[in-house]
């Protein structure tokens, strides 16, 4: 889609006063993902890369770290004084490098993330086809409070210019009731922008650069000025507040329910699920209310994860039953796989075909073979167990010995009794026993039954023996 003298500028240096957070807003996620990210990832899908740059200055180097891998350009807006002032430093930055200035530059808001490719590509069109100096992406919005308002020329006509756009800050009385709002979406003729940048002021409620101001300079100069209406008001909103942003991410959450509803998962109370944008589903797979379901997590066909289970970047086959509460983060499990309810897998826990993990087992670095079963108040970590395996309820392997992490090895088929404490390293060959209760510091070989606790003594008619002598003081 990428078009010679055509770019791309995000404004993404502003504070972002009105979160009253330490975090920049650009920073903030919805649905996951940064709000800065969601924009270039749109802007990505119309222009190449290199010609998407980013205005960044209110903790540039945090932001530039967070979205560096996108592979944009960055141009520094060290003090923040306004949008105008953050174009400004657009143009500086091509006066600096010499690099060829594209003949149209398309602006985004860091803040208005719910922006898509389509739109970018729709307003460019409408820009060239209106052979227009400024084109203003608009909304009508229920309730327009905080935005700055475009003045049409010919309001209630089919004319798209506009004589100007006015701050919510300078809307005179009977501009108040003004319905359509800017988006801070622009489309430019580049040489038009840059000329008239220079001459902005300062003389406004904020002591800011508007770059809203241009639009009314080129009307002065009897330069063309358009307004073109998003399809979605979602898309155009702005997100200044904490308020604005969960708004925005429940849209955003729900657009994606509603997506793997198409696709065949059932999904009760999709208003509480909370689905990443990335998350896959296979079809028939039910989905309780409550659940999330977080970052890269990919869940197979059939599958049934019942409510308050959270599962983040990993990895689920088909036919598996996630009982409630479980947790999961960057763990794979296979098909038909039972776990919970409230098992905790962590990291680089492999769940094997069939397997079962049940109440209250936590999980880190093991592989659990086909068929094994943990059910019941288990530790399992730095583990390779083999198919087959019974793990007894509050079976432990020790795996740390206040130092360094070792690993403990069970091969197929092999009987952990209950409450026993594997004390790595140490390896259990396939087929052993361990008895209840035991503490298993040495290697069982294969076959054999290893007990490791002391034997029981039963003393006959104790008790009775205790009262008499009781008695007889
Ligand atoms: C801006 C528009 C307003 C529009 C609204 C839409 C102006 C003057 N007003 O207001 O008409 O309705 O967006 O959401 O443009 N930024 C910088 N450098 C700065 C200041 C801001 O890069 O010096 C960035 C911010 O990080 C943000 C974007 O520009 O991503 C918009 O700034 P913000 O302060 O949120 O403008 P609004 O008050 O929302
Ligand atoms: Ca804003």
């Amino acid at each position: 889609m990428d078009t010679p003298g055509f770019a791309i500028a995000i404004m993404a240096a502003g504070k972002g006063t009105r979160l009253k957070s330490k975090r920049p807003k650009v920073l903030h996620e919805i649905g996951g993902r940064a709000l800065l990210l969601h924009v270039i990832a749109a802007a990505k899908q119309v222009v190449a890369a290199e010609n998407i740059y980013c205005i960044i200055g209110h903790e540039a180097d945090r932001v530039r770290d967070a979205v560096a891998s996108t592979g944009v350009q960055f141009v520094l807006q060290t003090e923040q004084r306004g949008t105008g002032h953050a174009l400004q430093m657009v143009k500086a930055s091509f006066a600096l490098s010499g690099a060829p200035v594209p003949e149209n530059l398309l602006v985004l808001s860091g803040d208005v993330p719910l922006i898509r490719p389509e739109t970018i590509e729709h307003i460019r069109q409408v820009h060239l086809g209106e052979k227009a100096a400024m084109t203003i992406l608009t909304a009508v919005p229920p309730d327009p409070t905080g935005y700055g308002r475009v003045i049409r020329a010919n309001p209630g006509t089919s004319s798209p210019e506009v004589l100007g756009i006015i701050e919510q800050k300078s809307l005179s009385a009977d501009q108040l009731d003004t319905p359509e709002i800017n988006s801070g979406i622009y489309c430019f003729q580049t040489s038009a922008l840059f000329e008239k940048l220079d001459l902005l002021d300062t003389n406004n409620a904020h002591g800011e650069f508007y770059l809203t101001d241009v639009a009314a300079m080129l009307v002065a100069d009897r330069e063309r000025v358009v307004a073109v209406k998003a399809d979605s008001i979602d898309e155009v909103l702005g997100a200044n507040t904490i308020a604005e942003m969960m708004h925005l991410d429940a849209a955003m959450r729900f657009a994606t329910a509603k997506r793997l509803m198409a696709s065949g998962v059932t999904i009760f109370r999709p208003e509480t699920a909370v689905i990443d944008s990335e998350v896959t589903v296979g079809p028939d797979t039910v989905i309780e209310p409550y659940v999330q379901l977080l970052g890269a997590t990919r869940i197979g066909s059939d599958c049934r994860i019942r409510s308050y289970s959270v599962i983040q970047n990993s990895t689920i086959g088909d036919q598996v039953i996630v009982r409630n509460g479980c947790i999961m983060d960057s763990a794979s499990v296979a098909d038909s796989a039972v776990l919970g309810p409230y098992a905790h897998l962590r990291p680089e826990s492999n769940i094997g075909v069939g397997a079962h993990l049940g109440n209250f087992v936590e999980t880190k670095k093991v592989t659990l073979g086909a068929g094994s079963k943990a059910n019941h108040l288990n530790y399992l970590g730095d583990a390779v167990i083999g198919a087959g395996v019974n793990v007894g309820a509050g079976a432990i392997t020790c795996n740390y010995d206040g130092v360094h992490k070792h690993q403990t090895t069970i091969g197929d088929n092999v009987f952990v009794g209950s409450d026993s404490t594997l004390v790595a390293p140490v390896t259990i060959e396939s087929g052993a026993y361990i008895a209840a209760g035991s503490c298993i510091t040495e290697d069982v070989p294969s076959g054999s039954l290893a007990i490791g606790r002391s034997r029981q003594t039963t003393k006959e008619g104790w008790v009775a023996r205790k009262k008499q002598a009781g008695e007889s003081h």
